[in-house]
């Protein structure tokens, strides 16, 4: 292995750079020579990248987003912008590949290393946590922790003003972040893709609840179990009390990493240069319990198990 390409794609997360700069710095401490690869798999189709120093990646560790940009490439789904890509690759001497992102720069991953027979490595940064092979993936921990802060903050308004509060969270396929923060706030109801609900039920207790003096209320819904603005008219024409909504949006995916998030890039990134070393492709790298983890890509993307039916009764118990 002489040298590598690093790419991250698909939504940035904050701890991104940190397993930038560990993968790049990683790789030049074993002679290794690192190419920091722009905007993704477009980047990699426009030869869009330069080779890095040690210095490339100082002071990066504490920022989010991604000092390699990221973007969706639509044409790398495509035989021809594969092709492309894998010249590319071969033209500037990349021997194997680190590709920091969700499911979907993990599907392209697998293209890389099984389609094209190019050393392809992922390392799971993605504020969705909706990877397996690791506890939680790259950003989804500073995620969690911006958007409960959000919700503390909306509880003091609710609280004070007696209000119901309908708050949106990310997650188009998963509801880890509104499991979470709801859990953590909290909250009286949370609305997830991943489990049924009945909006009728919902007001029912509302209006029970009313009954019997409890009248602010907020309900977390992910951004896949529907719109918040939608199930705050609902709540209001079915209930006729006052509803607010509050759309926390893209601030989830920025912000300086939190801690967690820091080390989990800075474990990883130097991981997944450690199994390309060692001849490996196809895999993913994690973190379980402490300890690392490395499963098949194709694994890593598979739906991850989470308990949700359990933590919904709790919350729900203790609300
Ligand atoms: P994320 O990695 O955050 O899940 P996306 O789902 O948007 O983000 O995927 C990022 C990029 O990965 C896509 O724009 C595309 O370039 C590539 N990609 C996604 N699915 C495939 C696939 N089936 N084959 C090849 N490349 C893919
Ligand atoms: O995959 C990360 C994520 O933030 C999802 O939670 C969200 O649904 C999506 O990306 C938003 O994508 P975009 O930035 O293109 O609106």
């Amino acid at each position: 292995m002489k040298r590598i390409g690093v790419l991250t794609s698909g939504g940035d997360s904050p701890g991104m750079n940190a397993a930038i700069r560990s993968a790049v710095r990683y790789a030049l401490n074993h002679d290794i020579e690192a190419m920091g690869i722009f905007r993704g798999y477009a980047g990699l189709l426009n030869e869009d990248m330069k080779l890095f120093g040690h210095r490339s990646v100082s002071n990066i560790i504490n920022r989010g987003g991604t000092i390699l940009k990221t973007a969706r490439c639509p044409e790398f789904m495509t035989e021809e912008g594969q092709k492309r890509a894998v010249d590319v690759i071969k033209k500037n001497k990349i021997d194997g590949m680190i590709l920091i992102g969700g499911d979907g720069t993990y599907r392209g991953a697998i293209t890389l290393s099984r389609k094209w027979n190019i050393p392809s490595i992922g390392v799971p940064g993605t504020i969705d946590n909706d990877i397996n092979g690791t506890d939680s993936t790259i950003g989804s921990d500073t995620a969690v922790n911006t958007a409960l802060d959000a919700i503390d903050k909306i509880r003091d308004t609710a609280t004070s003003m007696e209000r119901i509060f309908v708050v949106e969270v990310m997650g188009r396929d998963s509801g880890f972040i509104a499991m979470q923060v709801g859990m953590g706030g909290g909250v009286e109801d949370i609305l997830v893709p991943e489990r049924k609900f009945n909006l009728l039920d919902m007001c029912h207790d509302i209006v029970e609840g009313n009954v019997r003096g409890k009248i602010s209320w907020i309900i977390v819904v992910a951004e896949g179990a529907g719109k918040a603005a939608d199930i705050a008219k609902k709540i209001t024409e079915t209930t006729s009390l006052e509803t607010r909504v509050v759309v926390v949006g893209h601030v989830q995916r920025g912000g300086s990493p939190t801690a967690r998030d820091r080390i989990l890039g800075t474990v990883l990134g130097s991981a997944a240069v450690e199994l390309l070393i060692k001849g490996q492709t196809g895999k993913a790298v994690g973190v379980i319990s402490n300890e690392l983890n490395v499963v098949e890509l194709e694994d890593a993307i598979k739906p991850k198990p989470t308990k949700i039916n359990q933590l919904y009764e709790l919350m729900r118990m203790l609300t």
